[in-house]
């Protein structure tokens, strides 16, 4: 077992005990963010939550910057727009080993090199993404993947 799948199924009980009757979305998705953050080190971890905003077009939504553990970010993502966006258009799991080969890739920071952005499904819609930034150039693979998605679905399945 590689030691990432330790880290992730260390952690795992972790935050579903953290999540255990909790029903605060936002205390929720700040502590997993926190969670994550320390246990991995990551560059940037947090999520951005689905909002309406009437003037937004197409979707009459956008991702708003929610609780987050790293440097300051963009607060505003439109609907497919990069790499959040486009997790939210396709309703699933983006992986980008190299964001500057990413077309629309927003870069809040300089420094990050890969990211992964996970869904969070409420009742089948999306109600906001998890992301996460590495210095490191493709860092996230299936591994973080399969970890990621069950851990955002604590939010909404404690
Ligand atoms: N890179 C993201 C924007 C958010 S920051 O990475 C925190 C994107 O392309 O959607």
């Amino acid at each position: 077992m590689s030691s990432k799948s330790e880290t992730y199924q260390t952690l795992l009980p972790q935050i579903e005990a953290l999540m255990a009757g909790e029903k605060d979305m936002i205390a929720k998705m700040a502590n997993i963010c926190a969670a994550l953050h320390e246990a991995f080190g990551f560059w940037w971890t947090g999520f951005y939550r689905v909002i309406d905003s009437p003037d937004a077009q197409p979707a009459g939504k956008e991702l708003v910057l929610g609780p987050f553990q790293g440097p300051v970010a963009c607060m505003h993502i439109p609907f497919g727009r990069g790499v959040c966006g486009t997790a939210w258009q396709r309703a699933e799991t983006v992986i980008v080993p190299n964001v500057h080969e990413f077309a629309g890739h927003i870069a809040c920071s300089s420094a990050s090199n890969s990211e992964i952005v996970v869904p969070v499904f409420s009742g089948g819609n999306i109600i906001a993404v998890l992301d996460i930034d590495s210095t490191d150039f493709a860092a996230f693979d299936e591994t973080d993947r399969l970890y990621l998605e069950q851990i955002v679905q604590l939010l909404t399945n404690p």
